[in-house]
């Protein structure tokens, strides 16, 4: 017979209240966001794809300043697929022209905020004057450590190992010197620790070539929230199902502690 599962507590503080809403002690240092369902929100209003786009830029603002205020360290939003550039010309335009703006309209703010902004994906695959307003804002935001965004815009998960592997060949490093580790710092994310939750909003329970190394072992939510709708409340609650979450990490369940492995 198996034997039962044991759960971590769940502590007062943790249960969902609509009036007093706290957050649980346990809550991830990085957070990843696959920010998805703005065409279904804009065809459910009879709108155009573009205005769901654009209702989704509006809704960042509020979750950065959310993650500001919950004690989030990292936050990671996927934008803009490698395999979005299939969609139809306008709307890729429309995307890029709403990074730009957001750029232009947000940047300053961001800064006085304490976020550090990072881009992860390919910026050669953008217009250059779409890739130097993405460089001034890293170059820009470089030493604030409020909060990291990482952006990814032009990303996809396999891209990244590709690139990584070309550059490691390209440094010459040798066969024994291949590890874990080491693939880790050729990624996008090098210096970056791996999302300890990953949130999806929409309904749709797939990965769609996201943070495919970096979330070996991370933490699944998934809401049907289309994201122009996802609002501090959603996340808050996102926080506090991951935190009566026990990683085990393939070890053996514990009491009441995270798990351990040999590899610690
Ligand atoms: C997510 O919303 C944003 C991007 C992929 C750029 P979608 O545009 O995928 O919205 P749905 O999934 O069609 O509703
Ligand atoms: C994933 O959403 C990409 C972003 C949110 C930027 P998609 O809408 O492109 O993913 P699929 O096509 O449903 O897998
Ligand atoms: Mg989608």
């Amino acid at each position: 017979m198996q034997p039962a599962p044991s759960f971590p507590k769940v502590l007062p503080q943790d249960m969902d209240s609509s009036e007093t809403p706290s957050l649980p002690q346990k809550i991830p240092t990085h957070i990843a966001i696959i920010m998805d369902g703005n065409g279904r929100w804009a065809l459910a209003r009879g709108l155009p794809r573009l205005a769901g786009h654009r209702a989704g830029t509006e809704n960042l603002r509020r979750i950065i300043e959310a993650c500001i205020e919950f004690g989030i360290k990292y936050l990671t939003l996927y934008a803009f697929s490698t395999e979005n550039w299939g969609r139809p010309a306008e709307e890729v335009q429309g995307l890029m022209r709403i990074l730009e703006d957001v750029i232009d309209r947000e940047l300053q703010q961001l800064h006085d905020q304490g976020v550090q902004l990072r881009h992860i994906g390919r910026l050669d695959g953008l217009k250059p004057i779409l890739r130097q307003k993405v460089l001034q804002a890293v170059e820009y935001t470089k030493h604030n450590d409020r909060l990291t965004l990482n952006v990814a815009f032009n990303y996809g998960g396999r891209d990244e190992i590709v690139c990584a592997i070309k550059r490691i060949i390209e440094d010459g490093v040798p066969k024994e010197a291949i590890t874990d580790e080491l693939i880790s710092r050729y990624l996008f994310t090098a210096g970056v620790p791996d999302p300890d939750l990953i949130i999806r909003t929409s309904g749709e329970l797939r990965g769609s070539n996201f943070l495919i190394w970096q979330g070996a072992y991370s933490e699944w939510y998934f809401t049907p929230t289309y994201w122009p709708d996802f609002d501090k409340e959603e996340l808050r609650k996102a926080i506090v199902e991951y935190s009566r979450r026990e990683r085990r990490y393939g070890g053996v369940i514990s009491s009441g502690k995270e798990a351990t492995t040999d590899a610690g």
